[in-house]
């Protein structure tokens, strides 16, 4: 039995399709285009840097939404004791391929069962952005219960109000998944209201993958 029981979003199989639809595309578009890429982004690889700097000496750290798995695989190479987990099997598939030497599963982010401050970090890298607006504040209070005091969290999402709908993506693949946008200062309150002290915020413009994007990194209080 689950500390949390957390709302199962309406359209998760839906999701869940979509993103094996496209895993394999998203994954070749990774390697070959950048997107998704910290590593060719010195903003994101910033942040993500600061974060394996604050988490490295604070116990295991679990990548949310993880994908092809490539901040995982970062992660891992900077010595940090890290998996990855992610809703769509066809992308833990393409992640176990490309990075053999990591840890990853499947489940959604919804779904998980995590011991109270047993983490030293969790991420959730532009992967929460699906879950319907209810649902996030129950998905980060999670985060919040499952982090040590003093572990971080760390999340980038899309910027907007709306609550765009897909219907294709990564090189016009049908898909179908509600892409719930918001204002920094509307998701800074959530992740504070779910128990975390927001430490960064870092604004991105639109580049030639993606609109406007947010990256937030908070601590659960010691
Ligand atoms: C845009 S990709 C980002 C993947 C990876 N974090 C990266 O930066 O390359 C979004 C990922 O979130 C995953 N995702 C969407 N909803 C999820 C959920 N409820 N639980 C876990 N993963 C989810 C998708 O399967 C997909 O792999």
């Amino acid at each position: 039995m689950r500390a949390h029981q957390i709302d199962r979003p309406a359209d998760l199989d839906v999701v869940r399709e979509s993103y094996d639809r496209v895993a394999d595309n998203y994954a070749h578009m990774v390697a070959t285009t950048g997107m998704g890429d910290i590593r060719r982004h010195p903003w994101l690889k910033a942040s993500i840097d600061a974060f394996a700097d604050t988490v490295s000496e604070l116990g295991p750290v679990l990548d949310v939404g993880c994908g092809p798995g490539t901040v995982t695989a970062y992660l891992a190479e900077r010595g940090l004791d890290v998996s990855g987990v992610d809703l769509s099997p066809r992308m833990i598939e393409n992640a176990r391929r490309l990075h053999p030497e990591c840890r990853f599963s499947v489940s959604s982010a919804t779904d998980l069962d995590l011991g109270e401050a047993s983490l030293g970090g969790v991420l959730g890298w532009w992967s929460l952005f699906n879950l319907p607006r209810d649902v996030l504040p129950q998905v980060l209070a999670l985060f919040a219960r499952a982090l040590k005091p003093g572990g971080h969290f760390i999340t980038g999402t899309h910027v907007g109000d709306e609550d765009a709908l897909r219907t294709e993506a990564y090189g016009g693949v049908p898909v179908r998944w509600t892409t719930h946008k918001w204002q920094p200062e509307q998701f800074v309150d959530l992740i504070e209201q779910a128990g975390l002290r927001p430490v960064a915020e870092v604004r991105l413009p639109p580049n030639e993958h993606s609109g406007p994007s947010v990256v937030v990194m908070a601590e659960r209080p010691a």
